[in-house]
């Protein structure tokens, strides 16, 4: 089996290829390195510099007897695609009507498409499932949707099967140290606590501590990437097996508060982590955790992280 991992050398596209290797797949890394290293590129995978904006290039990657296609490349930070939707809808919405033709010109069948929690909006309950109503509040969400209803039609219509990926909040890192370079400037939660604990920043700004919540800060789902990058290989197994396009999201159903994650980080590091409490940032919903019942009897995916502690030593190390 060889894959085309488009985003390969970034965060989770990098855990991937691993996942593919110690599997025993070909892996073949389509990546602009715009914020991907070449450091997480495997001496074991192949590689092809490349944008997903030029479809040329794109399309001779795919007629190297690619199997199947991930596609990880994207921009990811919501707070950017409201300031900047260009930008957004140049790579997210461009990229991915170049994919999905690429991959129509080379006849390549299967796609697992990394999406997110971020098209469910602000959540009208939870644990939330499949099922619960599209409603981005980002851009960025936005984005992810308008993918999963174009692969929708390539399906129908080029006979392209897929499987959406709806990531809730992914964190950690390979626990062996495989994967060596980390996201420049980092958005997210445990990246932040990572540069604070390395003295790098202050503090961590609690974004509010007065949400309906067991201890007034915000629940999240997290989800160590290594779990998400075997949901990857079971996907394409799954697609290469025939079976029909599907969507998962992949959590753990475990909701931890931030001051929680505060908390473990002082277990891990024995030291007290320095923590301010900031105004609510706009656009967090109070709990964002995922029911995974169907990842779990359709995918047979079932998450190894369960601790948050074992999250935060991994993402630490
Ligand atoms: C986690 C929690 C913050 C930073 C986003 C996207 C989602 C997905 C993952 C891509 C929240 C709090 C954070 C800080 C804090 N992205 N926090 N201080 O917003 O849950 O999810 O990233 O697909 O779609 O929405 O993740 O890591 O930014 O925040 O208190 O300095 O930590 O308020 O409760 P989020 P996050």
């Amino acid at each position: 089996m060889k894959v085309l991992v488009i985003g390969g050398a970034g965060y989770i596209g990098s855990h991937v290829v691993k996942e593919l290797l110690d599997r025993g797949a070909q892996a073949v890394v389509y990546d602009d390195l715009s914020s991907g290293h070449k450091i997480n590129l495997f001496p074991g995978a192949g590689f092809v510099e490349g944008d997903i904006l030029d479809y040329p290039k794109l399309k001779t990657a795919m007629e190297d007897g690619i199997d199947a296609v991930v596609y990880l490349a994207a921009k990811k930070a919501v707070g950017e695609s409201m300031e900047n939707p260009e930008l957004y809808a140049e790579n997210n919405l461009i990229g991915a009507v170049n994919v999905l033709n690429a991959m129509a010109k080379s006849n390549v069948k299967a796609l697992v498409f990394s999406s997110s929690a971020a098209v469910y909006g602000m959540p009208e309950y939870w644990p939330i499932d499949e099922e619960h109503p599209l409603n981005p509040i980002s851009f960025y969400g936005f984005t992810k949707v308008e993918m999963e209803r174009l692969m929708e039609w390539y399906d129908r219509l080029r006979g392209i099967k897929y499987t959406a990926l709806r990531y809730f909040n992914a964190a950690g890192y390979d626990a062996g140290g495989a994967i060596k370079g980390r996201d420049r400037n980092p958005q997210n939660l445990l990246p932040i606590i990572r540069e604070v604990v390395d003295g790098k920043r202050e503090c961590l700004q609690i974004f509010g501590n007065d949400y309906e919540t067991r201890d007034g800060t915000c629940v999240r789902d997290y989800v160590h990437v290594s779990d998400l990058a075997a949901a990857h290989v079971l996907a394409i197994n799954r697609l290469l097996e025939g079976k029909p396009s599907a969507v998962f999201n992949l959590g753990t159903t475990n909701g931890v508060t931030v001051q929680e994650v505060a908390a473990a980080t002082e277990k891990v590091t024995g030291k007290p982590l320095p923590v301010r409490y900031a105004p609510r940032r706009p656009g967090d919903p109070a709990v964002l955790v995922a029911s995974n019942r169907k990842a779990e009897t359709e995918l047979g995916w079932k998450p190894v992280y369960t601790s948050i502690e074992d999250i935060v030593r991994t993402e630490l190390a």
